[in-house]
């Protein structure tokens, strides 16, 4: 008979000074400790980016935070959902040591803080451009919770292509000695990028979502059979997406994988990313593709 060990369930703690804490003494026994920052309604994304962690490091840490700076007026905090009890079930699963879920009051005791990240050109295109401040707000939050962890290595999902990028930039930048690691995109079956946003569409919108990765496997196949013509690419993306009736296109470039610069020639494949964003109904998606 083999007998399965229950996981240990991870501890959940809510402030700071305990996180620096149980951080200390893991390090204090010679562990290498591993950060996952997210804001919750854990999906198998999610669990991914932990399990690559899990593989990694000795003392796994998640971070379950809804920060609010990184959300502007009229967007969706509030609607954002929360759902502690099934995330602490997959921390559980995946082996998760310390879940830091801390209040509003514990990482903004003042509502506010007075120093924030400022990320440069790349924080205020794509993404940045239709949310003004929302990369100084992520960069910002992801600093203090590398100060509050202090972790060895902390994982990113290239999902979020721009954000990666910006969270490497300010790593390498400002000398922070955390090991950045990026985690590939995980799909659903029909190639859907999991997202938090996924369980707001409705079902035709579901459906038509899948556009996205349509779009992003055209372009990849374009450049493939030889195109080089940036341009070119992002008018097959834009002319896919645009023959989704239920899709509202946002964006659709080419861009320079390392500095989000559009060049008009793709020289190298594997440098190059496709970046999308769309909407469906009230559902605002992104994904995006290396090109090789
Ligand atoms: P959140 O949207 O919860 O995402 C947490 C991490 O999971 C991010 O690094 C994101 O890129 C990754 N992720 C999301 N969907 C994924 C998928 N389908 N495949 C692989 N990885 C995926 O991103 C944030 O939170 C916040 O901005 C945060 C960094 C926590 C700062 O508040």
């Amino acid at each position: 008979m083999t007998v399965v060990e229950p996981s240990p369930s991870p501890i959940v703690l809510d402030s700071i000074a305990e996180v620096r804490e149980a951080s200390r003494r893991a390090r204090a026994a010679g562990q290498t400790i591993g950060l996952v920052p997210t804001m919750g309604a854990l999906h198998e994304g999610h669990a991914r980016l932990i399990d690559a962690c899990r593989a990694r490091c000795d003392h796994v840490v998640v971070s379950i935070y809804v920060n609010p700076t990184q959300f502007g007026p009229g967007e969706d905090l509030d609607r954002y959902p929360r759902t502690l009890e099934a995330d602490l079930a997959i921390c559980r699963e995946r082996g998760v040591d310390v879940v830091f879920a801390p209040k509003d009051r514990e990482m903004y005791p003042q509502g506010t803080i007075a120093t924030k990240i400022e990320v440069g050109a790349a924080g205020t295109i794509l993404e940045g451009a239709i949310r003004p401040g929302h990369f100084q707000g992520v960069a910002t939050v992801v600093l203090k919770l590398f100060g509050i962890v202090v972790p060895d290595r902390a994982y990113f999902g290239r999902k979020d292509f721009q954000q990666q990028l910006i969270i490497r930039k300010m790593v390498d930048d400002l000398n922070v000695p955390v090991l950045i690691e990026v985690v590939p995109t995980v799909r659903e079956r029909d190639g859907l990028a999991l997202s938090s946003r996924n369980r707001f569409l409705d079902p035709e919108d579901r459906e038509a979502a899948t556009v996205l990765f349509w779009a992003l496997e055209r372009a990849k196949s374009v450049v493939k059979r030889g195109e080089r013509n940036a341009e070119r690419v992002a008018e097959v993306l834009a002319e896919t997406i645009e023959a989704e009736s239920r899709a509202t296109l946002d964006y659709a470039v080419v861009v320079d994988a390392e500095t989000l610069e559009t060049k008009p020639t793709i020289v190298d494949p594997a440098r190059s990313a496709a970046l999308v964003a769309a909407r469906f109904g009230a559902v605002r998606l992104i994904d995006n593709t290396l090109l090789a």
